[in-house]
């Protein structure tokens, strides 16, 4: 396991640095909590692999694609792997594909994608948390609180909600080197009623890189390069499978149109203000299925 400290990021932030750290953080496989790993059985690696592979000869077919085109997307390809960008494109493009198809068997709480800027180590705190953020760390105050219960509605003791999220800029700590390792980004134990609450700042509305081929690849097509703004949580439990999700806002103009195809209408957040300043507030409970 890293730490935030050895996740600093030097440099401009450009496709390529945020790239080739989100490809190390890939190939390490750290998301252990939702893979189960093992051998590739040889008839579902054909079936999976015979499907992609058809569906891509099938756009060639329909599409009449010329000897240029196919040489300009062999250049493409071979970009995506120098600037380590096949995390970044294959979670705008296709995660939300495969998080459906999980989704089908998980009861609980509404789940979205990873994306490819969650990062382990981060800081450990107890409920109720200010996340790291710089003494003067810009945007709107907020406060995110609620309960960890299971499906059978008992209060999960201890639940740990890991939470990440940009800053009002729009930039991911230990993917830019603007916000400093580790700024907004934590894990929270929630107490023994399974309560959380956690003080932040509320983050904004980004484009993916825009200097490496996946933007380029999507402004190619005349698409948006936009996420709404959202928070990042995955919610654990002892014993229970754990919850990956988003949170959005009420009147984001990039909702509906996201890059990444993750927004649903039950992830949406309306925070209230608490009449402390400019602070504002949203509750929002999280259910786990047993495992
Ligand atoms: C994100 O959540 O920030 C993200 C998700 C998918 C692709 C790129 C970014
Ligand atoms: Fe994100």
């Amino acid at each position: 396991m890293t730490t935030a400290e050895d996740q600093s990021v030097s440099g401009t932030s450009d496709a390529v640095t945020a790239g080739s750290h989100a490809t190390e953080i890939a190939r390490s496989g750290a998301a252990t909590f939702r893979s189960g790993g093992g051998a590739v059985d040889q008839q579902r690696a054909a079936a999976v692999i015979g499907a992609a592979l058809e569906g891509i000869r099938g756009a060639i077919r329909d599409q009449k694609v010329t000897y240029e085109e196919f040489d300009a997307f062999k250049r493409w390809l071979i970009g995506v792997s120098d600037t380590g960008e096949w995390p970044l494109f294959l979670d705008v493009y296709l995660e939300f594909e495969v998080e459906k198809v999980a989704a089908q068997t998980q009861d609980g709480s509404v789940g979205t994608i990873l994306g490819p800027f969650w990062l382990d180590g981060q800081a450990q705190l107890d409920s109720p948390a200010t996340l790291p953020m710089r003494d003067d760390e810009p945007g709107t105050p907020m406060i995110l609180a609620g309960q960890v219960t299971g499906t059978d509605g008992k209060p999960l003791a201890g639940a740990k909600v890991d939470i990440w999220h940009t800053d009002e800029e729009g930039w991911y700590s230990g993917f830019a080197s603007k916000p400093p390792a580790g700024n907004l980004r934590g894990v929270v134990t929630a107490d023994a009623e399974g309560r959380y609450e956690i003080h932040t700042r509320k983050p904004a509305p980004y484009t993916i890189p825009l200097d490496g081929p996946t933007g380029q690849m999507t402004l190619a097509a005349g698409w948006s390069p936009w996420r709404p703004a959202h928070i990042h949580l995955l919610v654990s439990a002892p014993g229970h499978r754990t919850l990956t999700t988003q949170l959005f806002f009420t009147g984001d103009p990039y909702l509906g149109n996201d890059v990444a195809s993750a927004d649903k209408p039950e992830l949406t957040l309306d925070p209230q203000p608490t009449g402390n300043g400019s602070e504002v507030r949203s509750d929002r409970d999280f259910v786990l299925e047993p495992e």
